[in-house]
């Protein structure tokens, strides 16, 4: 799966922004999970994360519901 998984595309016009990009998703994922606890509402499950492959690859039910919780902070 990781030497599938090109987002960014390969080659010498694969995207410019690939390290910013990464770099961001590292740092704004972090800071998301820092503050808030991420949990899997009841209709999220095994079977809606089902993954259907055509030209994208997508959970059957074309959507992650997840909730936001706020952790308590000192
Ligand atoms: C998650 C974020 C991003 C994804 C998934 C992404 C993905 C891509 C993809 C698939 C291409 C086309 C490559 C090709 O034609 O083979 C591309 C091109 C490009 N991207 Fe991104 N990109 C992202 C963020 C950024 C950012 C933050 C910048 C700039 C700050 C950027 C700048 C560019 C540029 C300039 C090109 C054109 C490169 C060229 O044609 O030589 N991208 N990107």
């Amino acid at each position: 799966m990781k030497a599938n998984f090109l987002p960014f595309s390969v080659g010498p016009r694969n995207c410019a922004g690939m390290n910013l990009a990464n770099l961001e998703l590292r740092l704004h994922i972090g800071t998301i999970l820092r503050k808030y606890e991420v949990i899997a509402p009841p209709q999220t499950t095994r079977e809606s994360l089902k993954m259907e492959e055509y030209f994208f690859l997508t959970p059957t039910s074309h959507k992650i519901d997840l909730l936001f919780k706020r952790k308590l902070t000192l």
